[in-house]
């Protein structure tokens, strides 16, 4: 049986840790989703990981709606979240509609999208026209050349208060899931205790309802510089499966992130 959002809003008020996990193919969706993991996101990180870009950017509505495919034709329990790429959203709601109807076609059980309270409106009519959507705030990739880099957001308390006031917009807008990038984990906290949603954190700290992180990251695929955020799972694993399952148990049990991987 395919993870429901309700169940997942369920195990998150309860306190339960949720778990995601990046995935672009059908093999790693089924190692991943037999390790535990609950939701499996068809990242635009797959520019940087899988194309060997230097940003997300790149990335095609083809190219995503192909990786969906391969993920969702591996993934039988776990809900599979595909990324909305840069350009295929921001023009109209009518544009997101008709992209993120490509990718729900193409096995998707969620949709994410990058923004904050200016993605409201798109976010309200992609949910009341039966697409579930995850938002995500703060470092949003897609933005690098606004933000001027990768950065940690919302250190000041004018860029908090707008991240807590983006938040509280997407919910109402209808998002299912929140997700919070590169944040201080004492502001991805107040955040989350604002809303009633699931957040989910990568860089975000320790007090929020579940964690992600790029799966090439965590098992020491990917071979660029990693961000403070990512643990190498990989370490002392005997398989990617075991890897996996080592990191499905640390969101678990609160062990990961650590302050260290917290700003
Ligand atoms: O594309 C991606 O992998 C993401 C995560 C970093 C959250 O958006």
């Amino acid at each position: 049986m395919r993870v429901t959002i309700p169940q997942l809003q369920e195990r998150a008020r309860t306190g339960e840790k949720l778990v995601m996990l990046t995935c672009y193919d059908a093999s790693f969706a089924a190692i991943s989703e037999e390790a535990g993991v609950d939701m499996l996101l068809v990242g635009d990180s797959m520019g940087n990981v899988i194309q060997g870009h230097d940003s997300t950017l790149p990335v095609t509505m083809g190219e995503m709606e192909y990786h969906v495919r391969c993920v969702a034709r591996g993934a039988k329990r776990a809900l599979v979240i595909g990324d909305m790429p840069f350009g295929s959203f921001q023009q109209s709601s009518e544009a997101a509609f008709h992209n993120a109807a490509r990718l729900m076609s193409a096995g998707a059980n969620m949709v994410k999208l990058e923004g904050g309270a200016f993605m409201a409106p798109t976010t309200a009519f992609l949910v009341e026209r039966g697409i579930p959507v995850c938002a995500h705030i703060g470092l949003t990739p897609q933005s690098v050349h606004t933000l001027g880099g990768f950065r940690v957001q919302g250190k000041d308390d004018g860029a908090a208060e707008r991240l807590v006031a983006d938040a509280k917009a997407l919910e109402a807008a209808g998002a299912s899931i929140v997700l919070m990038e590169a944040m201080p984990a004492a502001l991805a906290k107040r955040v989350t205790e604002s809303l009633h949603v699931p957040t989910i954190g990568i860089g975000a700290g320790i007090d929020v309802s579940g964690q992600v992180l790029v799966n090439y990251d965590m098992l020491d695929i990917y071979p660029a510089k990693k961000a403070r955020f990512v643990k190498n799972f990989m370490e002392g694993a005997p398989s990617v499966k075991a890897a996996i399952a080592a990191y499905v148990k640390a969101v678990k049990d609160k062990s990961f992130p650590g302050p260290e991987h917290s700003f």
